[in-house]
């Protein structure tokens, strides 16, 4: 019976915090919260003596835990259980956000809004390996492993097949597509595309890769079992970058030159529709809701266009950060993050309300991606040559990690 309740305390403290969206806990919020705390656990995290524990860089799982268990007296302790009985399940979520966004070390106070640099990429926050092309060092670096493998010129956009055996990545100054063995980063080929491409994109049954050719107007499609072009598909002026839906029969270009949101039946290998996108300054990149019925996409200005792809209307025209970036909705559907590279934050819209925070990460961001778990956010930081990595359970900076020069485009497996 006891342990029942328990359960079910937990429980409903959980589900709080989930329900609450992402943010429930409020790390800002928790450090105000947690001037109660810092007499015996001190400001920073880090006990003040032998009998109070560190909390700093805790599981916030495991604080939440704790908390309720002081509070609803299943775990004993006279000083915690009068402290934690004053507790709302939001001031345990905002201190759990707060305590466990501290870093483990007894040095000053140092939040995650700090910048932090680490060299190394720990596995906590790389539960997959990802891609990332270098620009500027024309080469393509791991995570968390952090390899680096040689590339060609200006590599660019990135992406991964489904069975992980291949990356991609184009070299628009020398029109041309690298493709690499992701177990030991040796390059298979390099093919001939159309002029300067740009976003490249695996279909979903790994048969075939899109390319973007902003230059010539058209996609070129390689066979991904005989790498080698098997078509070339003419669009509109600038395709920027596509999205195949998820039973690959239709693929969403962005139409740079202007015209919109172009319309791809892979059936067909023909261009079929172009949906106009009024309101934006050249679409530039995108991505898809979780159910499909939505696009969005973001130009080079500061907007991201929310396109209903079944009434072809722009729901709305969100203002994000200044300049081009990517765009990617989370896999669990919940929020679509962009990338601003003239800018200091980074934006994160609510795919239901379509309401957008920002998430201030110092510099100019471009490439941006969740980890299929939607848990961990990785923002390329180009000025910086590093990569962030946020929890998304917090929104907070977690890492900063350094790269090699103007760290570009993200590829993760299992986030198209
Ligand atoms: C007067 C001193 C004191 C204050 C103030 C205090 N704590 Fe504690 N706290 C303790 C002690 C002592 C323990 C160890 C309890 C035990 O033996 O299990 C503890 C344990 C905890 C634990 C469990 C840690 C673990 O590793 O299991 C958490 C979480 C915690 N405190 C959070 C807080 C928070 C949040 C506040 C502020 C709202 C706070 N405490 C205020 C003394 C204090």
């Amino acid at each position: 019976m006891k342990k029942n309740s328990f359960k079910l305390a937990f429980a409903s403290a959980a589900l709080l915090t989930l329900s609450h969206t992402l943010w429930a806990g409020d790390i800002t919020q928790g450090k105000t919260k947690a001037a109660a705390c810092a007499g015996c656990h001190g400001i920073n995290g880090i006990g003040l003596s032998e009998e109070f524990p560190n909390l700093a860089g805790q599981k916030q799982a495991y604080i939440i835990k704790q908390l309720t268990a002081f509070k609803n007296g299943s775990r004993k302790d006279p000083t915690m259980n009068a402290m934690a009985a004053s507790l709302s399940n939001k001031d345990i979520a905002d201190l759990a956000a707060y305590f466990s966004s501290l870093v483990q070390t007894d040095t000053q106070s140092s939040t995650s809004e700090n910048k932090i640099m680490s060299t190394r990429a720990s596995n906590r926050e790389f539960p997959e390996s990802i891609f990332i092309s270098m620009k500027k060092s024309a080469t393509i670096e791991t995570f968390p492993q952090q390899q680096s493998w040689p590339g060609g010129p200006n590599m660019l956009y990135t992406a991964i097949t489904p069975d992980k055996k291949m990356l991609l990545s184009t070299s628009p100054s020398s029109n041309t597509v690298y493709i690499f063995n992701t177990q030991n980063g040796k390059q298979l080929a390099i093919i001939k595309t159309g002029k300067a491409p740009k976003g490249v994109k695996v279909s979903p049954d790994g048969k075939q890769a899109y390319i973007s050719n902003q230059g010539s107007a058209d996609i070129t499609v390689i066979n991904l079992k005989s790498l080698q072009v098997s078509n070339t598909i003419k669009v509109k002026k600038g395709p920027h970058n596509v999205r195949f839906t998820n039973d690959g029969k239709l693929a969403y270009v962005t139409l740079q030159g202007g015209d919109g949101l172009g319309v791809i039946d892979t059936q067909k290998q023909k261009l079929i529709r172009v949906i106009p996108v009024p309101g934006i300054t050249g679409p530039h990149n995108l991505d898809l809701s979780a159910d499909e019925k939505t696009a969005f996409v973001r130009d080079f200005v500061h907007h991201v266009a929310v396109v209903d792809l079944t009434t072809g209307k722009v729901n709305k025209i969100i203002t994000v950060g200044n300049g081009h970036g990517g765009i990617d909705v989370f896999p669990n559907g919940q929020y679509a993050a962009t990338a601003a590279i003239g800018d200091d934050y980074i934006s994160i819209i609510d795919t239901r309300t379509l309401e957008s925070r920002d998430i201030k990460i110092g510099t100019a961001s471009h490439g941006i991606r969740v980890s299929k778990n939607s848990q961990w956010l990785y923002v390329t930081l180009p000025k910086e040559n590093a990569i962030a990595v946020i929890n998304t359970r917090t929104m907070a900076v977690e890492a900063r990690i350094a790269s090699g020069k103007f760290p570009f485009w993200i590829a993760v497996h299992g986030n198209p």
